[in-house]
């Protein structure tokens, strides 16, 4: 029953991208007028699906069943490459390209019947009118400026070109259009990655009364609670569907993982316990036959994986290669204005050793705009240095347009961070959640989030002491904002971030900085401290003293010198660290075994969550020794060349 009425029916979908399957089996029914938020942690085929729906990718088995006749709108991130000279309003108008058509029409005959008022051509001229009339041709105008104003264009604007707006602005026109199109299955991957928060309100309720289905993906929970009544899931290949919003979903969610994790710690002891049988008899020639069974059995046995949330641990430390001095930044007397608009005015700051800052506040108050004048990419009046032996990075949304789509992650990283070892660069990528071969993909086939999670390891990894991070965790899924949390706290370095997710700030900032009468303010505490010592000063309605300091002279930056390489020190220092990988192997080695002690502890099996970090920590360490052992090996054969 629920195949006849679906507008779009997947039965038994398998699809993968060159041996990776991103889909095995999946099922999923469309139904009329349902609201459904598509979510899944970065990478696991959200956006691929949505193109497999649209018939872009043909599917490796199953079969996909689309109603006749059926009006598919899908907005995306290739939209970005439309570009025209004619006005926002007629791109978005062009919506309506059958009406635009009996308009034309119309006025072509109006001027006839002027002289040949004949009943043929009155007949038709109403016939046209009439088709113009069901083709909402009277208020299609009306309807295209009422969503472009929606979405927060100006009616002043709506009549400049296209060509002369930003590509979020562009963005915008381009929804506006596919909204008026009016499919019948209305698909948005991520669209208020585009909007500020009020076009995201608006866009919510301009939704809810939509006469279609409309299917979004995003990652921000508020909006698919307001929007969406039915969430599908995208994890190990599957697809599945929750009948409720967003919140709905994370406490169905709680007790599916739960049992998930136990099934998983149950499962593990088995395999471990089988494994030491099979380690044991292994070598015992009237017991091998058992053993190689067992094995067999082992290798068939369907894996039950620990559920997401619990798996997501950072266990790299973010060392800085030079430590700075006291001073990372200084601010002073910095003044910026667009036209009449201030910024800043006068305004004094400094930036220390340790500070972990968030710079927060109201959209359009010139946050990201700070941000580009610290990091020096954006013009302004005053005096900004840096510190002695501070090696800043930036990171702002454009990053992820100016990696190398032909470098694979780990070349892109290496290419970033030349001092980095590939362990070292691959353990990032771990942390980063990319693990196995995945690391050899190249940027061009990565997602979204992939991209911003690749961009983020590259600016954390390269060598830096000092990050400016601007909006870090868009594109994130919840699990990757995690990580970045979990990295920046573990960041030994100093960083200023502009962030509009308070959970994010609460957790990584140190200092609070806003802006308020076109000055920078500090509060020296955590995101929870500022806001009551804001409400305190409040209920007084005291002003804030100036907390702008002098800054020292700042040192000049000394760059370092490269030692000589010849043949003789190449061997010697190749020797040196021969030793030190040998060392490594076995400190390891000794690791290995440790932790499958551990496992075996009855108290650890009893602690899930602990069982699944020590399950983690013990394929991490598995993976870290073949990766050692791999140098090891390298390392010998190069003493072997040089030697000879
Ligand atoms: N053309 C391609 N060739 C090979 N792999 C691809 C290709 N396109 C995408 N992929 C991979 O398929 C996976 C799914 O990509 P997709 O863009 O669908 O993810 P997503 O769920 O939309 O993620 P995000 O939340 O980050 O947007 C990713 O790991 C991506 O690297
Ligand atoms: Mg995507």
């Amino acid at each position: 029953m629920a195949y006849l009425c679906a507008v779009i029916a997947l039965n038994n979908i398998t699809f993968e991208f060159g041996g990776r399957v991103l889909y095995k089996n999946a099922s999923w029914h469309i139904h009329p007028n349902e609201r459904i938020g598509l979510i899944g942690l970065n990478g696991t085929g959200k956006s691929t699906l949505l193109r497999v729906i649209m018939g872009e990718y043909t599917i490796a088995e199953g079969n996909i069943s689309r109603q006749n006749g059926i009006k598919l709108g899908f907005f995306n991130q290739d939209l970005l490459s439309f570009e025209t000279e004619d006005s926002i309003k007629n791109v978005a108008l062009s919506a309506f390209d059958k009406a635009l058509h009996y308009r034309d029409e119309i006025e072509k005959l109006l001027k006839i019947v002027e002289t040949d008022y004949s009943d043929e051509n009155l007949h038709k001229l109403s016939e046209m009118q009439h088709e113009f009339e069901v083709l909402g041709g009277y208020e299609m105008e009306h309807k295209t400026e009422e969503l472009l104003e929606g979405l927060g264009f100006s009616t002043a604007e709506l009549d400049k070109p296209f060509k002369q707006f930003s590509g979020g602005w562009r963005m915008r026109v381009m929804l506006a259009k596919l909204i008026l199109q009016h499919p019948d299955l209305l698909m948005l991957d991520e669209p208020t990655n585009h909007l500020d928060l009020p076009s995201i309100i608006w866009l919510e309720e301009y939704l809810k009364t939509y006469d279609g289905t409309i299917i979004v993906v995003s990652h921000d929970r508020y909006f698919l609670d307001r929007l969406v009544n039915k969430i599908v899931e995208v994890a190990s290949e599957k697809i599945t569907i929750y009948s409720g919003n967003y919140t709905f979903y994370m406490e169905e969610k709680e007790q599916r993982d739960e049992i998930q994790l136990n099934q998983f710690v149950n499962q593990q002891q088995q395999i471990r316990q089988t494994q030491r049988t099979i380690d044991r008899f292994k070598a015992k020639a009237s017991k091998a036959s058992m053993a190689k069974s067992k094995e067999k059995m082992l290798e068939k046995m369907e894996k039950v994986e620990a559920p997401t949330a619990a798996a997501a641990m950072v266990n790299f430390e973010f060392r800085i290669g030079t430590k700075p001095g006291r001073l990372i930044s200084s601010l002073e007397n910095i003044s910026k204005r667009y036209g009449d608009k201030v910024i800043l005015e006068n305004s004094n700051a400094e930036i220390l050793n340790g500070d972990k800052i968030a710079l927060i506040g109201a959209n359009g108050l010139g946050k990201s705009t700070v941000l580009r004048m610290i990091a020096n990419s954006e013009p302004y009046e005053g005096k900004i240095q840096i510190g002695y032996n501070v090696i800043p990075s930036f990171y702002a949304q454009h990053q992820l347009e100016s990696l190398n789509l032909t470098h694979t992650m780990v070349e892109e990283l290496q290419y970033h961070a030349p001092k980095r070892t590939e362990n070292e660069i691959r353990s990032v990528l771990g942390c980063f959640l990319f693990t196995g071969d995945e690391v050899f993909k190249k940027i061009r086939v990565l997602s979204g989030g992939e991209k911003a999670r690749i961009a983020l390891a590259k600016t954390i990894l390269s060598d830096t002491n000092y990050l400016m991070l601007d909006e870090p965790t868009n594109h994130l899924d919840y699990q990757s904002v995690n990580i970045l949390t979990q990295a920046l706290q573990n960041y030994e370095g100093s960083y200023i971030v502009v962030s509009h997710d308070r959970q994010f700030i609460r957790e990584t900032a140190n200092k609070i900085w806003w802006i308020e009468e076109h000055q920078l303010k500090e509060y020296p505490g955590t995101y929870d401290e500022w806001q009551e010592w804001m409400t305190n000063r409040r209920i007084k309605e005291k002003a804030l003293e100036k907390d702008a300091k002098p800054s020292p002279t700042p040192e000049k930056v000394v760059a370092k010198e490269q030692p000589k390489n010849d043949n003789a020190i190449e061997l010697r220092k190749t020797k040196q660290q021969f030793e030190q990988c040998e060392q490594e192997v076995a400190k390891l080695e000794q690791a290995k075994n440790d932790q499958e002690n551990l496992l075996a502890l009855e108290e650890n099996i009893k602690d899930k969550v602990k069982f699944v970090k020590l399950t983690q920590d013990y394929e991490k360490v598995k993976e870290q020794l073949a990766n050692k052992q791999k140098e090891y090996e390298k390392l010998f054969e190069r003493i072997m060349e040089l030697e000879s």
